[in-house]
């Protein structure tokens, strides 16, 4: 049975029929932790009760959660409790890596899963990889975790953010392949050293994407995350375009795939770029 359907069966004495058609049809579930993103305000004085539900139909799930919008450069999640336990630290595992993390505090995007994946399959033996936005280990960890050849360069300028990374490190024993560094991706990403290079953000500015270049060694991927409105998915993109323009390296968009749908409008995708460095 569909979760509308069952929440509608289990609420169907306590709500109107007009409310009852305005109930979600699907939440996340990260850890113990399941999150409803941006429920219809109607309902709000039935949040507790959809919350509960879901804690009785779903045994995996100790706490119901709403989460909102993403507050600052740290990406800092806005949520309300909804029921169960009052915690927003959780532990997930996914492709054998255990991410622990403060849902408060963290932004984890379950629609990146299939990038996560993307990535395990992607990256090849002895690969090594500079994560220029690391939060927690989202994309990079479970390549590690999933390779024993690959080592990962992880930049992270929040503090918090910075500390599950080393826990999780630490949790999935990679700590020879894994180097967290705290701090500015503009000032301390290596030169000259990588394969490969995520930028998992959604604001890159120009000095980052030619930082990303200087981090690649000879030649190699740069994967470039964005948002881009629906009907606009090959528009090129400005600061990749510039760089083109005036740099003395092959920069070559390759493939830009979708993500996932980041809001009614807006997809979330990645540019595959590949970059072959001149010797001069
Ligand atoms: C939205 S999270 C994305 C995590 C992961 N890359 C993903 O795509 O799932 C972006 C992270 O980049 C960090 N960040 C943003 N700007 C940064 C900068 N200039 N230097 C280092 N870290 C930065 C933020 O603190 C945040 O933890």
């Amino acid at each position: 049975m569909k979760l509308k359907d069952k929440l509608q069966e289990s609420l169907s004495g306590i709500m109107s029929e007009e409310l009852l058609n305005k109930l979600p049809s699907g939440y996340s579930v990260i850890g113990d932790i399941a999150i409803f993103r941006r429920l219809n305000p109607e309902i709000d004085s039935y949040k507790k009760n959809i919350g509960e539900c879901v804690i009785s139909f779903d045994p995996q799930v100790k706490v119901v959660i709403e989460q909102f919008d993403t507050i600052s450069a740290y990406r800092k999640p806005i949520i309300s409790h909804m029921a169960g336990e009052k915690k927003t630290e959780t532990t997930h595992k996914e492709f054998n890596t255990l991410f622990n993390l403060d849902l408060e505090t963290i932004t984890f995007s379950p629609g990146n899963k299939s990038e996560r994946c993307h990535l395990i399959k992607t990256v090849e033996d002895n690969e090594i990889i500079c994560d220029m936005f690391a939060c927690i280990g989202n994309l990079s960890l479970p390549i590690v975790v999933n390779n024993s050849s690959v080592t990962v360069y992880g930049m992270e300028w929040n503090q918090t953010a910075l500390n599950f990374l080393k826990k999780n490190i630490d949790v999935n024993k990679v700590g020879e392949q894994y180097i967290s560094q705290f701090g500015d991706n503009r000032e301390i990403t290596p030169k000259n050293i990588a394969t490969r290079v995520i930028m998992g953000y959604f604001d890159i500015d120009k000095k980052q994407f030619y930082v990303a270049l200087e981090a690649i060694k000879d030649q190699g991927w740069i994967h470039f995350h964005r948002l881009a409105p629906r009907d606009k998915l090959d528009q090129p993109i400005e600061i990749i375009e510039k760089e083109r323009k005036i740099s003395n390296h092959k920069i070559e968009t390759q493939e830009v795939r979708i993500i996932k749908k980041y809001s009614p409008r807006l997809y979330h995708l990645c540019s595959d770029i590949y970059v072959k460095k001149f010797l001069n």
